[in-house]
């Protein structure tokens, strides 16, 4: 970075604006230029002189630039041009690269919400109990459930290998097998709603081609997984949460289920899917807190946990949080706080590994 920088002490910094920042030392001026995915140093005055200027261009992190006492940090490498994003356990959705990335996914023309007749909802939000019933409701703009392209794309790089088979027991819309299989991934999922599968299929055409498809089965995952003979790099879901929302009245479908079965049935799939991990895979699930009729939280992040380290193997690895938008949630607020209920802005990314 700069000859010298690591003896001073005294540093000041003063936002100029929300683009720029200015570093003064006594001999040295600093100039490190907000861009949206980073800060660059654009200028740097060498101790000896502040009149020579010799401008470098440099790319820091924004979390790593200074330390406690305002000294930058020297750093090897940028980590999310390095990851893709910051590889920490707060997954934030709201960054300005994660955006960029996530509407480069969307214009390829992935329509998660397609092959869902029932009403769509904001997943994990306090509000759905209240708003789901009203008449007529079909809100999609504002309340469809679309699982994260990014949020794949990363989870497929940091825990699959180039080239691995994924293996999803809950597909949901098209996004996790078109993402898996254009990034070269080899990508199953099943779902028990044949409009889901040929919506999925339909889409997955368009965008990868026929010789490239994703496998989707239709059916009960607890009856399909059976008959399915391959092992899988990595499993990576989102099931149900709980009765949240509602996919269908067909049996087996876990999210008709009352809680304990639900939960029953979502371990036995489950169990199956790790019989299917390679060893020293992973297996990914995003899930989401629910509150019951009484409006307390049913405790689904901690039964997942539990039922997973009950399977084969697994160990209960990373735990991430996936910071969603703060958008709706403002909105939200006063509702919810009229019952104590804080807004929710997250969901869970739970990350397990088949160990021997
Ligand atoms: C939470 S959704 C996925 C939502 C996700 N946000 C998305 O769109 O990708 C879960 C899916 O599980 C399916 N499902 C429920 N019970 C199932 C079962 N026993 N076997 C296979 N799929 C099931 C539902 O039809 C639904 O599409």
């Amino acid at each position: 970075m700069c000859c010298g920088r690591q003896k001073a002490r005294n540093w000041r910094y003063k936002r100029g604006s929300d683009r720029h920042i200015l570093i003064f030392n006594i001999n040295k001026l600093y100039i490190l230029c907000f861009e949206p995915y980073g800060w660059y140093e654009i200028g740097v005055a060498p101790e000896s002189s502040a009149t020579r200027v010799s401008f470098k261009k440099k790319r820091y992190n924004m979390e790593q630039t200074f330390d406690l006492f305002g000294n930058p940090i020297e750093q090897k490498g940028n980590l999310k041009k390095d990851f893709g994003a910051n590889p920490f356990s707060i997954l934030d959705t709201k960054d300005g690269l994660w955006q960029a990335r996530k509407r480069k996914w969307i214009n390829m023309g992935i329509k998660s919400e397609v092959g869902r007749e029932s009403v769509a909802i904001h997943a994990g939000t306090d509000d759905y109990r209240s708003i789901k019933n009203k008449e007529g409701y079909n809100n999609r703009d504002n309340y469809v459930s679309i699982f994260d392209p990014v949020l794949c794309e990363l989870m497929y790089r940091w825990f699959c290998k180039d080239g691995g088979d994924i293996l999803d027991p809950f597909a949901g819309g098209s996004v996790r097998g078109i993402v898996a299989n254009y990034l070269g991934y080899h990508y199953s999922g099943i779902d028990i709603r044949k409009e889901q599968i040929e919506s999925n299929v339909e889409q997955a055409k368009v965008i990868l081609g026929t010789d490239n498809m994703p496998k989707w089965y239709e059916g009960d995952s607890n009856v399909v997984l059976d008959d399915i003979k391959e092992q899988f790099d990595l499993v990576f879901t989102c099931p149900p949460y709980a009765d949240l929302e509602v996919y269908s009245t067909i049996q087996g479908d876990i999210s008709n289920m009352d809680y304990d079965d639900f939960i029953f049935a979502l371990e036995s799939i489950m169990r199956k899917c790790c019989k299917k991990l390679r060893w020293g895979g992973y297996a990914i699930i995003v899930v989401g807190e629910v509150r019951n009729k009484q409006g307390n939280y049913y405790g689904f992040v901690a039964d997942t946990i539990k039922l997973m380290q009950r399977c084969n193997g697994m160990g209960f690895y990373n735990d991430c949080i996936l910071a969603t938008s703060l958008a709706s949630a403002a909105l939200r607020a006063n509702g919810n706080m009229k019952n104590k209920k804080l807004v929710k802005v997250h969901q869970n990314v739970l990350i397990f590994r088949k160990q021997q």
